[in-house]
């Protein structure tokens, strides 16, 4: 198992690509099995998520071939429709098979995916929409069951508790372009990565209307087709680097993002005196030093609302921005996982209920500490960047589900970080195994 050192302090500089955004990548793997023919990804991020959906792909009965570093060539001529426990329980986002399988074959059965560390992740909505299209879903022995013999067009209310769901909208989706009728997705995530699965949809031949909005109106289709489709930028790789320019005090660009997808983040940043500019081209540049900072407020919410994704590495920037901070988490409420390991560091954060009630410092100091999901391991570098002395993050295997070569692309902005194994780690600071 590998770990990563960091020794913090160094205010990053130079410019850095982003790649294509891993929550848009799956579900439109998942949407290549709703044709026989041929289709071709561009820009698909390079993942250990991505490559094990590929796996699932396969394993299913698709044509899987990564024809270049970040292309993929996707055919499911000939599958089936179960996808076992052993390989979703790995996985949440397998959860987004059961749309293009009850589209594609009319019968889907998909292990419950088990639990989660960021907290409850109900799919109820999900089982809702596909009984309004006229599914038959049971649950039994952990699988979930579908028969969409009788599937037709349907008027479905996606809305929940916390909002939108975005698989959820986008398994719908999947299921209704093949149903015959108009369906109508009341309440439908907007997230710029269901956009994406739209857009692809269209390209092989699905009709969508109301695209980017919370109403989208589907008219069935007989078949779909192949298609060529580029996915586009990761935003929270995008926020990712512009919050570790901002806690560094560095001087960075970020090339071939979306500006767009991310202005929640920019208006926050604005309000924190952390100064953010978008060239013509898109490129997003963060110049800054750590003086001048001051604490803000937040609530997470689905999109256009600031996002999920992104609170526990803004977290870290509040923990050093002098000044009381409350970070409010509406769509996740108990992902705090990063709170005691960014205590370990210094911070000074107290969570009541949903929010983080956070106590800015000028700095925090390194520590041996672990990671607990994803964004939560992107908190701890973000910290171990701007922390005086060396911090060391274990079970980094979180990370590299969702960051593209992270530690490279943080080394190439000037940061003093290194992967090793944790033989290499030094005893002493090494976290007993659980
Ligand atoms: N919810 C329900 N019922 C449902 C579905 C969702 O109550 O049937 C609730 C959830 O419990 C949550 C809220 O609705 O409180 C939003 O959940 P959503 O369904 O939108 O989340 P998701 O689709 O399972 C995706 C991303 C997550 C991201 C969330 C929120 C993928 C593969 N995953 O999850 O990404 O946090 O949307 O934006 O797209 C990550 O990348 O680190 C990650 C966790």
């Amino acid at each position: 198992m590998d770990v990563i050192r960091i020794k913090g302090g160094i205010p990053l500089k130079g410019k850095v690509r982003v790649s294509g955004a891993k929550n848009a990548a799956l579900p439109i793997m998942a949407a290549t099995l709703l044709t026989d023919k041929p289709c071709t990804l561009h820009r698909v991020p390079n993942l250990s998520d991505v490559r094990f959906f590929g796996e699932i792909l396969q394993y299913l009965g698709a044509e899987v071939e990564q024809i270049e570093s970040e292309t993929w060539r996707i055919r499911a001529q000939h599958i089936n429709a179960k996808a076992p426990y052993e390989l979703v329980r790995k996985m949440r986002a397998s959860i987004c098979l059961l749309g293009s399988l009850v589209g594609r074959l009319r019968h889907a059965e998909v292990s419950l995916p088990g639990g989660c560390i960021i907290g409850p992740r109900p799919i109820d909505l999900h089982l809702k929409g596909l009984t309004k299209l006229g599914c038959e879903v049971k649950i039994e022995n952990g699988y979930i069951h579908v028969n969409g013999n009788r599937m037709t067009g349907a008027d479905i209310f996606l809305g929940g508790r916390f909002g939108t769901t975005a698989t959820g909208t986008a398994n719908i989706l999947m299921a209704a372009v093949l149903a015959p009728g108009k369906t109508r997705i009341e309440s439908a995530a907007c997230e710029p990565e269901i956009v994406d699965l739209c857009h692809m949809l269209t390209a092989m031949g699905a009709k969508i209307e109301g695209i980017g909005g919370h109403a989208l109106t589907i008219t069935g289709v007989e078949n779909l087709h192949g298609c060529e489709h580029h996915i586009i930028a990761d935003r929270i790789e995008t926020g990712t680097f512009i919050l570790a320019g901002a806690i560094t005090g560095g001087d960075i660009t970020i090339t071939d993002s979306e500006p767009n997808h991310l202005r929640a983040l920019l208006d926050k940043l604005e309000e924190s005196n952390i100064p953010v500019t978008v060239n013509e081209n898109g490129d997003i540049n963060v110049a800054c030093d750590t003086q001048n900072r001051r604490p803000v407020d937040i609530i997470t919410l689905p999109h256009p609302g600031f996002p999920t994704d992104l609170q526990a590495q803004m977290c870290a920037l509040l923990s050093v921005t002098p000044g009381l901070s409350i970070i409010t988490e509406r769509v996740f409420p108990n992902r705090f996982m990063h709170v005691p390991e960014l205590q370990r560091m210094g911070a000074d954060i107290a969570i009541e209920g949903p929010s983080a009630i956070i106590q800015g410092k000028p700095g925090l100091s390194g520590a041996p500490v672990m990671a607990s999901d994803l964004r939560a391991s992107a908190a701890l570098l973000l910290s171990g960047l701007a922390a005086s002395g060396e911090t060391w993050i274990q079970r980094i295997y979180h990370l590299d589900r969702g960051y593209d070569k992270i530690d490279a692309k943080l080394q190439s902005l000037g940061a003093d970080i290194a992967r090793m194994s944790v033989e290499e780690m030094p005893k002493d600071l090494q976290a007993e195994a659980v």
